[in-house]
């Protein structure tokens, strides 16, 4: 692989590995140098060829203030250097010792209720304390200049998931870069009691110094305020991780990039403004069995993770061969679920696949979360898959590289879920994830592969373009997706979306404002119903959860209402507009009913399913390069399945003609014949 990320990073160092990386975090410390030996041979037997250390370095390489000790740090690289094995350094930065804490409390985050978030656990350090930084900015200079040159390292890993505990920081001092931040936003006080619509409940604000972080209030809070704090806080930390990469890049030639959260729970950073910063996107994905379809989410996140790559391969650098620890019902894998899992990415262009962590912990915190050595040793079931996936990685080689090819796109937005699920909204049921989900569903099990876009991206080269919920939208983007049906492309908009502007103010004249024109329809009052109310469409469907009181404007009527408060009333509406074509869902339609009607505009829209209809258990994706087609066939179902395409396989290593069986839980990656 030889690949650079998003591409508005012109300047991007690039990874350089051969084939699909297999690698983990690696926390020796934990253990002595007999263990280290016994794991560097471990590695070798399952091919693992990166590994992430000097995550948490930080107490262990500066024990004092100003007293460094490099030398397991030094002896651990050494190892895995001689023994083949890559190094994806960590700058060690990601929690603070107790040195730190004890001489700095100032550093320590504040939660919104006004009290601090003490040590003890990790990521104890407020974003924006200057004290933090030069104490954190120390500590990278003395890593990068030991290890800048260093022929192991192919890769900097910043910090560590950086906003993952602390990315919402209420202290004084983050108040204070809030104020900054806000007069580079808006120029003047005027501006900002404008943005903010403070002349509501006596908000009005005289001096900057006024302005606090949106601390805990006795009512809901100045929507203004808490959507400028998301977006503040995500600046504030791709401020820290620029610090960090600006001193890795004065030492070092070496790829920089940091783990992205990019699952389903994690919400703080908006991910479409820092892409540009990586010199390769990596994620972070975990199984969250909180959900009704975990691998579906799976390969959502998989597919917004190539997104913020703008296509390029990417990394999954962290992944759990088993189960977590921190949920409340830790699910292990059943066997061959990793390994589906994890191609699973690879389909969706990861160039690399790694876990956390290698060996399971004896102590501390994450002793019950699964690695790669489990506690049982490597007798085990787990083991021997950890192996065989290694190998399977080796025998995909030649598919790195290689990007996927989308039809359809969903647009989303971190933004408009910040606004969109803000406290003072009209239903606290309808989630806007859930409605992103809900449309990446319907695709996923029509076969369809989807790239997810930011509202800004180019949407010319899709056949179909899905907004779901886009509450909140800019002009620009209001046009980006109006020019696109103009041009004669396929949209469908659901409800909640185009309803405010940049700064969460109401776009009038009738919802969805900012796509009134588009959908050819008026919307003149929502009526979200009581969980559990459902309705009936004329059409035979079942909705849920949201209804409006809406009228055609040009548009034509698909469905109404047969039940509920609003019989009559469209529901489902179709509008030619230019030389193309937008549709309007205005309610939470059931999965089965969003499917159909998905199929619909799919087919109208001529999008290439690239699998057969499933209910997500048979994945599909293509991967191509120059030369070649890889068509990636996951099996997460009881059954078997057979499947039209010639080639050769990879995983097994067979030539295929004409059909490939699939067995129940298997994969296969068959490098197509060109006329297959
Ligand atoms: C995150 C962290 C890791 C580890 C895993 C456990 O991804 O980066 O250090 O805590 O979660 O799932």
């Amino acid at each position: 692989m030889n690949s650079r990320a998003a591409t508005s990073n012109e300047t991007a160092t690039p990874f350089v590995h051969e084939g699909i990386a297999y690698g983990c975090d690696y926390n020796p410390e934990q253990w002595g140098p007999e263990t280290w030996t016994d794991d560097v041979r471990l590695m070798r037997e399952a091919g693992v060829d990166l590994v992430a250390i000097n995550i948490f370095g930080w107490s262990h390489l500066e024990p004092r203030a100003g007293e460094y000790d490099f030398a397991t740090l030094d002896t651990i690289i050494e190892l895995l250097h001689a023994n083949g094995i890559r190094v994806n350094l960590g700058t060690g930065t990601s929690s603070p010792p107790p040195w730190l804490t004890t001489l700095h409390p100032e550093i320590l985050p504040v939660s919104d209720d006004g009290t601090t978030r003490f040590p003890g656990g990790r990521q104890a350090w407020c974003p924006s304390s200057a004290v933090f930084r030069q104490h954190a900015l120390a500590l990278v200079e003395k890593v990068a200049e030991r290890y800048g040159h260093h022929p192991a390292i192919a890769l900097w890993h910043v910090s560590n998931e950086l906003g993952c505990h602390n990315a919402l920081c209420y202290c004084d001092d983050t108040a204070a870069a809030f104020r900054l931040w806000l007069q580079a936003r808006y120029g003047t006080i005027d501006a900002l009691n404008v943005a903010w619509g403070t002349s509501f409940w006596s908000q009005r604000y005289g001096q900057w110094a006024e302005i606090l972080t949106p601390r805990l209030t006795l009512s809901s809070r100045n929507p203004g305020q808490v959507l400028d704090f998301h977006r503040f806080s995500s600046a504030e930390l791709l401020d820290y991780y620029r610090r960090e990469a600006a001193v890795l890049r004065r030492h070092s030639n070496v790829a920089v990039t940091t783990n992205f959260m990019v699952t389903a729970h994690i919400r703080n950073l908006d991910y479409w403004s820092w892409a540009g910063d990586m010199d390769i996107v990596a994620n972070d994905h975990y199984l969250d069995h909180r959900l009704a379809d975990p691998a579906i989410e799976l390969a959502f996140a998989a597919d917004l993770t190539r997104g913020l790559a703008q296509g390029e391969p990417w990394l999954l650098m962290e992944q759990s061969t088993g189960a977590v620890n921190w949920q409340t019902h830790n699910l292990a894998k059943v066997p061959g679920e990793m390994t589906r899992n994890s191609l699973a990415h690879v389909a969706r262009g990861a160039d690399g696949i790694c876990f956390f962590q290698w060996r399971a912990s004896l102590q501390g915190s994450e002793k019950f979360h699964s690695a790669l050595v489990p506690h049982a040793g490597t007798d085990t079931v787990l083991w021997r898959e950890v192996v065989a996936l290694g190998a399977t990685l080796d025998r995909l080689a030649e598919v790195a590289g290689s990007r996927v090819v989308a039809d359809a796109a969903i647009i989303f937005s971190w933004e408009a879920w910040w606004a969109g699920d803000g406290e003072s909204r009209p239903s606290h049921a309808v989630r806007y994830l859930d409605q992103v989900h809900a449309a990446y569903t319907a695709l996923h099990q029509l076969g369809v592969t989807v790239d997810i876009v930011s509202p800004d991206a180019d949407l010319s080269a899709y056949r179909l373009v899905v907004a779901p919920c886009l509450y909140l939208v800019s002009d620009e983007q209001a046009r980006n997706l109006d020019s696109y049906v103009k041009a004669g492309g396929h949209a469908l908009i659901t409800f909640f979306s185009g309803i405010v502007d940049e700064d969460d103010r109401v776009r009038t004249g009738g919802y969805p404002g900012a796509f009134r024109e588009i959908l050819g329809i008026t919307v003149e009052e929502f009526f979200p119903l009581l969980p559990g109310h459902v309705l009936t469409l004329d059409s035979g469907d079942a909705a849920s959860l949201w209804s409006e009181r809406l009228r055609v404007d040009t548009a034509e009527v698909v469905a109404n209402y047969l039940d509920g408060p609003l019989p009559g009333i469209p529901a489902i509406t179709r509008n030619g507009h230019g030389s193309g074509t937008a549709w309007y869902v205005a309610t939470v339609l059931e999965a089965g009913a969003l499917r159909n009607l998905m199929r619909t505009i799919a087919e109208e829209a001529r999008v290439t399913a690239v699998g057969p209809e499933s209910a997500g258990t048979i994945e599909v994706v293509r991967r191509v390069n120059s030369t070649r087609s890889y068509l990636f066939i996951i099996n997460h179902g009881h059954d078997d399945v057979e499947l039209p395409v010639s080639g050769h396989e990879l995983v097994v290593g067979e030539p295929i003609a004409r059909i490939v069986r699939v067995p129940a839980g298997a994969v296969r990656v068959i490098r197509e014949d060109p006329a297959s």
